[in-house]
């Protein structure tokens, strides 16, 4: 092994070391530069003796198999033998395949195009959490998934390989710890889990470097947090962002929009946010407003911000090919789009028809795409909600070889997503100066540094419910806390009754929408039936009252909503839990997710909890069948839990001005953070934080951060 500058070269060529602390990085040395990682890198020395490099907890033998101990024990190490396929397809089979949509991992294995392969031992134990969006639950051991940004509209099932996001992130828990494993690497990639063989797991890019971190810990919890030391931390949002969303595609006009904001204040249904679909633009061209049905934009926004509502518009990256059209002409003048191999702009189609793709790797590309968003703030736009991004595009797939700078269509097609959320985000901040919310459906590995998700186009089904709350999970553990799904499915048509489900779950998901497709049922709480109508208000009066309790979760550096794996990873059972949830560390949910239930059966983890709404004591460490009448969903809160709660009936953040500490008998210890909601502040010490310790029946607060004025104590109510 040879050393330079605290790396080290293995006899085949990776290089070894420790850029950032705690974190190993084994590269070939090929990577021009990463689109994920943000940490400022220099390399630690380790302790070397023989073969063997430590640093601290960690010790790596790069000439024995990259082998990574944590504490001693063996987390990871090559797999020595190779792979051993377990299906082999005829030419026949694979263009059958092919046809039918996906391309299958088998064909272009067979075509050569997995480049870099890296194969692990899989412990029999080892369970494998993480890779964002993908289908299917919780632990994806036995799981084989592509990431390759795909817009598929058709229900998303298991057997799907490849959604919106390519997070080239996953962990591996077993027995003798936690490694999470970042594949640095925006070509194609594949992860096979122990699908192909039980003793391995393995994961290929289809081109580029070989480049990927090995993050250590105990637990799921210490490498998630080492993770987003080194791809950044999901963004804290402006207050207001964690209220209710209402969305369609579209609503049509200035009027429509109003209307449905009174609506929802006539019949006391809670709202923060509307979005503004498609047709609001003059015909799909981005940065503008139709003029006949969105004639006064400012007027409109200037109208909702009375009532306490602000506007949240879609930006699309495909641009209209029309000469005439400013964002086009620019475009085309600046040198802002992608080209074909012959250097003339590439063409595809999205919504406007004929259309161009921004090539967000420039850097001049990102600034001017930034500038034009203060087009949307000018007009008192909020927020702004990146579609299309994959990029998708209506006359296929762009073609391999259509050219970024900074590559072409393969190595860029899986950032392309999140270098349109970059620039959004830094150009939301210059207009605007708050916090910026941008919403994406396409992003990767470190998007969370810029933008929220929401899991795309889902479908009112029951089945797309659950779905939804595995997403969101394993997205938490991908380190993209704000994330949400299409609250009452996207295409195909709500029934009542998964409509007020869909509510209970939106109540706790980190980022609460309503939003429904074109010619399905209208999905508004309001267009449904009364008692339709009174659930959905009480999920939302749920959501208005937990706030900031969410607003103090989001003020973490831990999911918001998170699998009870992340709480309580030694209890078996929890690994593999994929219909409960926890929000935060003390307050465990158990959502309905079949219809005709009025109750069912909940899993608590050792302890004494207590049921949040009767005050009903509970042992933990085993199953409670708890009551789940229709308008209610099972929330459990853990023995000194303190949840910070809104007094009264709050209709959007903006009302809640005073706060009560709820607070479970037991041991325990809490910090609730104020800040003003909305400014940057809060990363410069413009907070006050009340720290409160429970005992039994005895609570004390403490404020330990005075950056904010308000108050010293809050009042309490002791729920049991
Ligand atoms: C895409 C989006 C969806 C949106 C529609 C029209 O399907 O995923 O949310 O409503 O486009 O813009």
């Amino acid at each position: 092994m040879e050393r330079k500058h605290n790396e080290f070269i293995t006899a085949s060529g990776l290089r070894v070391s420790m850029p950032v602390p705690g974190i190993v990085r084994v590269t070939d040395g090929m990577h021009k530069g990463s689109y994920m990682v943000s940490a400022p890198t220099r390399r630690t020395a380790p302790k070397v003796s023989g073969e063997a490099l430590t640093w601290g907890k960690i010790t790596v033998e790069p000439e024995n198999g990259m082998a990574l101990f944590y504490d001693g024990k063996l987390l990871c190490v090559d797999y020595p033998g190779s792979r051993r396929l377990r299906t082999s397809l005829s030419p026949e089979e694979v263009a059958q395949l092919s046809s039918e949509g996906h391309v299958p991992s088998e064909a272009l294995a067979e075509a050569g195009e997995w480049k870099v392969e890296v194969v692990k031992t899989l412990a029999p134990d080892a369970v494998v959490y993480g890779l964002g969006d993908k289908t299917g639950f919780l632990n994806k051991r036995h799981y084989a998934y592509e990431n390759w940004n795909t817009d598929d509209p058709t229900p998303h099932c298991d057997n799907y390989k490849s959604l919106y996001k390519s997070i080239n992130f996953f962990m591996v828990y077993s027995e003798n710890g936690c490694l999470g494993i970042l594949a640095d690497n925006s070509y194609r990639t594949r992860f096979d889990f122990g699908k192909e063989q039980e003793d391995y797991y393995f994961w290929s890019h289809a081109g580029g470097a070989l480049d990927y971190y090995m993050i250590p810990g105990k637990t799921p919890k210490e490498v998630l947090r080492r993770y987003q030391s080194l791809t950044g931390r999901s963004m804290l949002q402006q207050k207001w962002v964690y209220g209710f969303h209402q969305s369609k595609w579209s609503y049509y006009t200035d009027g429509e929009v109003l209307g449905m904001v009174s609506t929802m204040r006539e019949n006391k249904l809670p709202i923060d946010a509307v979005h503004m679909d498609i047709d609001y633009m003059e015909g799909f061209r981005v940065f503008t407003f139709n003029s006949a049905r969105f004639s006064d934009p400012k007027a409109m926004t200037a109208k909702l911000a009375e009532q306490n509502v602000k506007a949240i518009t879609i930006i699309d990256p495909g641009v209209k090919l029309d000469p005439g059209y400013f964002v086009y002409d620019e475009g085309v003048e600046q040198g802002h789009f992608a080209r074909n191999p012959d250097g003339s702009i590439y063409e595809g189609a999205v919504w406007p028809g004929p259309a161009v793709f921004p090539d967000y790797t420039q850097e001049k590309t990102r600034i001017w795409w930034g500038e034009k968003v203060k087009i949307m703030t000018d007009a008192g736009i909020r927020g702004i909600w990146n579609d299309m991004n994959e990029p998708a595009n209506f006359t296929g797939p762009l073609p391999d070889d259509v050219k970024f700078s900074e590559g072409n269509h393969k190595e860029i097609h899986n950032v392309f997503g999140h270098l349109m959320a970059k620039a959004t985000y830094d150009g939301l901040l210059k207009a605007d100066g708050r916090r910026p919310f941008v919403l994406t459906r396409a992003c990767c590995a470190g998007s969370q540094r810029y933008c929220s998700g929401w899991t795309g186009d889902n479908h009112s089904m029951w089945q797309h419910l659950q779905l939804s709350l595995t997403q969101m999970m394993n997205l938490g553990l991908s380190g993209m806390n704000m994330v949400g799904s299409d609250v009452g499915g996207f295409g195909s048509d709500a029934t009542p009754e998964l409509l007020v489900r869909w509510f209970q779950l939106g109540a706790i998901s980190p980022f609460f929408r309503d939003h429904y497709a074109k010619g399905t049922r209208n999905q508004e709480a309001y267009a449904f039936d009364q008692a339709t109508m009174d659930g959905c208000r009480k999920a939302l009066d749920l959501r208005y009252h937990l706030l900031p309790y969410i607003y103090d979760l989001a003020h973490e550096d831990m999911p918001i909503l998170r699998p009870l794996v992340l709480e309580y990873p030694e209890d078996p059972v929890c690994r593999e839990l994929t219909d409960q949830c926890m929000l935060g560390d003390r307050l465990l949910a158990a959502p309905v997710m079949t219809p005709g239930v009025s109750a069912r059966a909940v899993y608590l983890p050792k302890g004494v909890w207590f049921d949040y709404y009767t005050g009903k004591r509970y042992t933990g460490g085993k199953y409670v069948l708890a009551e789940a009448p229709a308008d209610r969903m099972p929330l459990f809160a853990k023995a000194g839990a303190v949840i910070p709660v809104s007094a009264g009936k709050p209709q959007c953040v903006e009302e809640i001005t005073r706060v009560v500490l709820e607070v479970f008998p037991g041991n325990g210890r809490y910090v609730h953070t104020m800040d003003d909601g909305e400014s940057m502040d809060y990363l410069d010490g413009g907070v006050r934080r009340i720290e409160i310790r429970v005992q039994g029946h005895q609570l004390e607060q403490k404020v330990i951060a005075d950056g904010y004025p308000g108050p010293d104590v809050l009042e309490i109510r002791w729920m049991a």
